[in-house]
């Protein structure tokens, strides 16, 4: 066979064309990308049908277990925004056709996101792989901390020119004059933003926090994630984006800023948004389907005796443990977990028990101790043992109060929250699983096969009778089922009887016989952005014990909760899927489908009830904290900064803030205004 010339300049080009059609090739390999090229790589594959009733046949079936799925019809104030007919949406989804594959799963992502509950969301990992950043992140607070409400504004964060250097060197070339984005953005930095796209910079906040948040029930506690502010993530300080500043999405490409300059001047800036690549290397639609999208030996369940049994063959048992129950949001997903700008971060020495998730401090003076306790993740024992260290350096330096800090904690394991409960104070929450045909099959199945706590979260030796008494594995507590009320009138769903935890056996530090300080000396501080198994232990705090409890940010004149979302545990889809697969009832015409494609699709599968009214689920109980401050720009990035701002307000206040109402003293001039920003 004789080539001409030609052919053979042909046959070397055809790649190359082929290449530079197909969207994701032309971004492979790139860090950072031009958000409409993002979307383009992510709009590149076609809708596809079968894979639309794949995914929505799993979720209907999947919200069959949700827990709240009452609550949603007529959501009860101050939650009315959740408001909506989930069969509805699912409906409404069916019966539309999109354009690509990226639409329908962002009218899925949508509708569940809507419904502000971070245990109940659908994440679909071929979609939600880019995180868009801006380079101006935006915060919010007040310049003047003496004067109430209404003087607090939205900022370009006064350490941008800090904080975006952390981002890497790809991201600077990214935006330099040499770049695909050039933009600079030093001297913006601390700027007041008088509007965004045009809008109040309030009420843009409000459209983000209304259709983009989600996680939390509450409004306010929404409008405080839309903006930046420290937190811990890991084990490492971080300072957060904020929703309006690293969305999930590349769907936007720049945003509009009408600003005040620091001399007064007044600024419109295009901002660009950088498309941040988060997923796993690829080099064209084909492999980028194939590690984001594919389904993978993770996206389903399994049948845990099938390989309990193999691994016993191979010699491996599985060791005797019981399965620890999770509750914890998940933030934008995947994101750029940037760290918090040195200057920012403590410079109190930190205290033994501070290399994992909490950091503990006493603030000069030897009087206060702080636990900033980022999440309750990572290490179950570590978590045990740096509380104890943490509590008994206390106690040997003398110290009385202690404030701990639980700003954007996102939650974690379910029997840290209780061990730390336990360990300051004592027991924890009633709580329900959803008893619908299903899963009262689940129960029946798994009963029968004498099934355990070491495989499944179905079996009753997960949980303990009222009496506090951990129920046997054969007992059976989901059938008969009880009915339930939505507001005094009995819903159409039932629950499983109720029950409580069994964290006890489980603990690896026995916590104290008495509590290690007079409990009305324990304080904590947060931005409500306080989830899951953060909210169970907030709200025990508070019910139990009327822990005070003060929080920072939001938007003037609007209430925030002190938690953000107080669900129980939450199953992810294949944690179901491992139940149904296990108790041997995945063939039930009942039981979802096996999914074609990778999700992050969870739900949550059990109530708290409150203490204050065993009738209504914690989540859906409206409870205020008792104080409200404004950031400043010295606390919105700074925690050391903040614990002092708080501490310098019990020092005046320390007594009142454990008695009585401080408003009194604030409004009779008894205390300095200055020191007691209350709304
Ligand atoms: C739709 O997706 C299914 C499942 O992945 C696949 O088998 C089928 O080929 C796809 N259809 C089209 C038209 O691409
Ligand atoms: C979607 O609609 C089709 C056609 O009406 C129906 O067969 C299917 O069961 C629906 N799927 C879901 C999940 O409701
Ligand atoms: C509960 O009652 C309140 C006040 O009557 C009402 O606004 C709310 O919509 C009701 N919620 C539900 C879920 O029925
Ligand atoms: C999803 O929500 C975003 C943000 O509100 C909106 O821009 C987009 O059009 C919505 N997409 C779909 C498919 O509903
Ligand atoms: C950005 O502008 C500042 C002056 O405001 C200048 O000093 C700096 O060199 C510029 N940065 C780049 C990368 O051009
Ligand atoms: C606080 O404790 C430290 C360490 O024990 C000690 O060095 C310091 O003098 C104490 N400060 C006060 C004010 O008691
Ligand atoms: C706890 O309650 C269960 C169920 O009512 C009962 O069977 C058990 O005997 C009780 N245990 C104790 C120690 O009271
Ligand atoms: C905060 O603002 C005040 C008043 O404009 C200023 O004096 C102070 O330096 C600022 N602090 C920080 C950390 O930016």
């Amino acid at each position: 066979m004789v080539f001409t010339p030609r052919l053979a300049i042909a046959a070397l080009l055809l790649p190359a064309l082929v290449r530079a059609a197909d969207p994701c090739a032309a971004i492979a390999g790139q860090p950072f990308v031009l958000p409409a090229k993002a979307l383009a790589c992510l709009k590149s594959f076609p809708f596809n049908e079968t894979l639309k009733q794949n995914v929505l046949t799993n979720i209907a079936r999947v919200f069959d277990f949700y827990t709240f799925e009452d609550f949603y019809l007529n959501s009860p104030p101050p939650f009315q925004e959740s408001t909506t007919d989930i069969r509805a949406d699912i409906a409404r989804i069916n019966a539309t056709t999109y354009a690509t594959d990226y639409d329908f799963n962002r009218a899925v992502y949508n509708f569940t996101t809507q419904l502000n509950d971070g245990h109940t969301r659908y994440f679909p990992n071929c979609y939600t792989t880019f995180q868009n950043l801006l380079p101006t992140p935006l915060v919010s607070f007040t310049l003047s901390p003496s004067a109430k409400d209404g003087t607090q504004s939205v900022f370009i964060a006064p350490d941008t020119n800090t904080l975006i250097p952390l981002i890497g060197p790809a991201f600077a070339s990214f935006l330099s004059p040499t770049g695909p984005s050039p933009f600079n953005f030093t001297h913006l930095a601390g700027s007041r933003v008088l509007s965004i796209n045009g809008l109040d910079p309030y009420a843009y906040a409000d459209v983000i926090a209304k259709t983009e948040s989600g996680n939390f029930l509450d409004h306010g506690v929404r409008v405080n994630s839309v903006f930046g502010s420290y937190r811990i993530t890991g084990t490492d300080f971080s300072q957060r984006f904020g929703d309006i500043s690293g969305p999930a999405f590349p769907d936007r490409d720049s945003l509009t800023l009408v600003v005040e300059l620091a001399g007064g001047e007044k600024e419109t800036v295009v901002v660009p948004y950088v498309a941040d690549y988060l997923g796993a290397p690829f080099t064209d639609s084909a492999s980028f389907w194939e590690v984001n999208c594919a389904a993978n030996s993770a996206t389903n369940g399994v049948d845990l005796k099938a390989s309990s049994s193999s691994s016993s063959v191979t010699g491996l048992t599985r060791p005797p443990t019981k399965r620890l129950p999770r509750a914890s949001i998940i933030d934008t997903a995947p994101s750029n977990a940037i760290g918090l700008p040195s200057p920012f971060l403590p410079t109190l020495p930190p205290q033994p028990g501070s290399t994992g998730v909490i950091k503990s401090f006493i603030l000069p003076g030897n009087k206060t101790g702080v636990m900033f306790v980022g999440s309750f993740e990572g290490d179950f024992v570590q978590f045990q043992t740096d509380t104890d260290s943490a509590i008994k350096v206390f106690q040997e330096a003398g110290v009385e109060r202690l404030l701990i800090d639980l700003t954007n904690n996102g939650g974690g394991f379910v029997c840290l929250g209780q061990f730390l409960h336990q360990y300051l104070a004592g027991t924890g929450f009633q709580s329900t699983n959803r008893a619908n045909p299903l899963a009262q099959k689940i129960v029946a199945a798994d009963i029968a096969l004498g099934l355990n706590n070491n495989l499944v979260f179905y079996t009753a030796d997960n949980f303990a009778f009222l009496n506090n008494t951990q129920m046997p594995a054969s007992h059976n507590y989901i059938t008969p089922s009880v009915p339930f009320h939505v507001n005094g009138t009995r819903a159409t769903d039932q629950t499983s009887q109720r029950f409580l935890d069994t964290c006890d056996e489980g603990f690896s530090v026995q916590p104290p016989a008495t509590p290690p300080f007079d409990l009305g000396n324990v304080a904590i501080v947060s931005n409500g952005n306080c989830a899951s198994t953060c909210a169970m232990f907030s709200t025990l705090m508070f019910e139990r014990h009327q822990t005070k409890i003060a929080i920072f940010g939001g938007k003037p004149g609007e209430q925030v909760q002190y938690k953000g979302m107080a669900g129980n545990q939450v199953l992810e889809w294949a944690d179901l899927d491992t139940e149904i697969k296990t108790a041997g009832v995945k063939s039930d015409p009942l039981a979802p489908p096996d999914l074609l494609t990778t999700l992050a699709h969870r739900h949550n599968w059990r109530i708290a009830w409150s203490f204050f009214n065993e009738e209504n689920p914690i989540q859906y109980q409206s409870e205020l904290p008792q104080f409200r401050f404004a950031y400043t720009n010295e606390t919105y990035n700074n925690p050391q900064k903040l614990w002092l701002f708080v501490y310098v307000f019990y020092q005046t206040c320390w007594s009142i803030w454990a008695q009585v109402d401080l408003v009194f003293f604030c409004m009779s001039g008894i205390i300095e205004k200055s020191s007691c920003l209350i709304e």
